[in-house]
């Protein structure tokens, strides 16, 4: 017997925070230490994503797990019993050789990775330390804890609000603060007046799948405008105490360089959107852009990043779907410079990390997010603190799955007191 080897896993359906089932897994090591994690979902998938395993059919609008959690409770338990979760990269392997297929099709990402981050929790606790601790020591960083900057969305548009403004997350970071808590209280701030903004102008229709106000805006710019009014009328200075960070989500609305801005009924070439965002970037104090191109578009991200990667922090998500090969093959091209980092992209702990470890060799920053289905689980805030990467996007500053992640932070920081730097602007271009 070894304390860290698997002796039960257990798989259930639980829901997410759009009332959606999701795979719940919990691991029982040898020892009787034991871990539970909840896999999240996107909405605005890349396609190049691992596969989110859904039933289909008529139960939840085609949206249940039945066979995600039967591969866990059998064909996965089987296979990792007696593992020794101490290891999670041999962990993951066998996960990954079991599925056997380039995108975890046949198992779905969404049972490896409730597997993968359950066991990561048992082995954290069977070692009587904090995840993010025990994630740290593996990457061989414990003297040196990064809490990240957070990246907060103030409103939400795309897939998770009824495609009501083409732009997906139009967010905010605070690099001029000097702790993670300080971020999120001006982050706060500057929520809430945009809130009464909104509200005191008619606009308001509700909060969005992450928390964001849904606003009825008449073109993307005057959302814009709202979030820096939203930011001064908080006290706080653009450009200065509070920037701008885009999520375009640009795959949602654009092919074969061809981007249909539904809001302003005009199609612009990829070299019109990327002059476009060139100029909202001279107009608006932005320092992040996330997917400004769509996934299929290489060389627009290349072109885009010629021109402004040096000041603005160019974000590859659905373009880079955390896999670490894209990651090098983008950052030899120059096409963007940073990674967006979403375990459910790959289906494994170890597979998201090797697209840091790929970022970092390459110069790129990363960001790791959630997703927009998501739950009371927090692990993703341990990998962000635990691996160092220095951002942490999570949605918006409402809606409980949210709010479960800033506070998880928010005691890791308290618990670090005085042994760990806030990471600010400084992971930022430009900075
Ligand atoms: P998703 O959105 O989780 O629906 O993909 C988040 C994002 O695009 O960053
Ligand atoms: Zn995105």
């Amino acid at each position: 017997m070894s304390a860290t080897r698997i002796a039960f896993v257990h798989g259930r359906r639980v829901w997410d925070s759009r009332g959606r089932p999701t795979v719940e897994a919990e691991v029982l090591l040898e020892g009787g230490a034991a871990g539970r994690a909840i896999a999240p979902a996107g909405a605005s998938t890349g396609s190049n994503e691992a596969l989110d395993l859904r039933d289909g059919g008529d139960a939840f609008g085609g949206f249940d797990v039945t066979r995600a959690v039967s591969h866990v409770n059998h064909e996965i338990a089987r296979a990792v019993t007696g593992a020794d979760t101490a290891d999670q990269a041999g962990l993951d392997a066998r996960l990954i050789a079991l599925d056997g297929t380039p995108n975890k099709s046949r198992l779905g990402a969404n049972a490896t990775l409730a597997v993968s981050m359950a066991a990561a929790h048992a082995a954290a606790a069977a070692a009587g330390e904090p995840l993010f601790v025990h994630l740290a020591e593996a990457e061989g960083h414990t003297g040196d804890y990064v809490l990240p900057l957070p990246q907060i969305q103030i409103f939400g548009g795309g897939a998770h609000a009824g495609r009501r403004v083409d732009i997906q997350d139009f967010l905010i970071v605070c690099p001029e603060a000097e702790s993670f808590a300080q971020a999120l209280d001006w982050t706060a701030e500057v929520y809430r007046a945009a809130g009464v903004l909104m509200k005191e102008a008619g606009t308001l229709a509700g909060v969005a799948d992450e928390g964001g106000w849904w606003p009825a805006f008449k073109t993307n710019e005057d959302a814009l405008e709202t979030l820096v009014a939203a930011i001064e009328r908080a006290g706080f200075k653009p450009g200065k105490q509070v920037c701008i960070a885009l999520d375009i989500a640009a795959s949602e609305f654009g092919h074969g360089g061809s981007y249909t801005l539904g809001l302003e009924g005009r199609t612009l070439d990829s070299a019109a959107m990327i002059a476009l965002l060139k100029g909202w970037i001279g107009r608006y104090p932005i320092v992040s852009i996330e997917d400004p191109l769509a996934e299929d578009d290489a060389e627009g991200f290349v072109a885009f990043t010629r021109a402004v990667g040096a000041r603005v922090q160019v974000v590859g998500d659905d373009f880079l779907v955390s896999d670490a090969a894209r990651v090098r093959e983008a950052a030899l091209r120059g096409a963007g410079n940073t990674v967006l980092l979403k375990p459910n992209q790959r289906g494994t702990l170890t597979e998201t990390l090797a697209a840091w470890h790929a970022a970092k060799a390459a110069g790129f920053g990363g960001i790791v997010s959630a997703r927009s289905g998501e739950t009371e689980d927090t692990t993703i805030v341990h990998l962000a603190i635990g691996w160092g990467v220095g951002q942490l996007k999570v949605g918006s500053f409402a809606r409980g799955e949210r709010m479960a992640k800033w506070n998880e932070a928010l005691r890791i920081e308290e618990s670090l007191a005085g042994r760990a730097r806030f990471a600010g602007g400084a992971v930022l271009r430009g900075f």
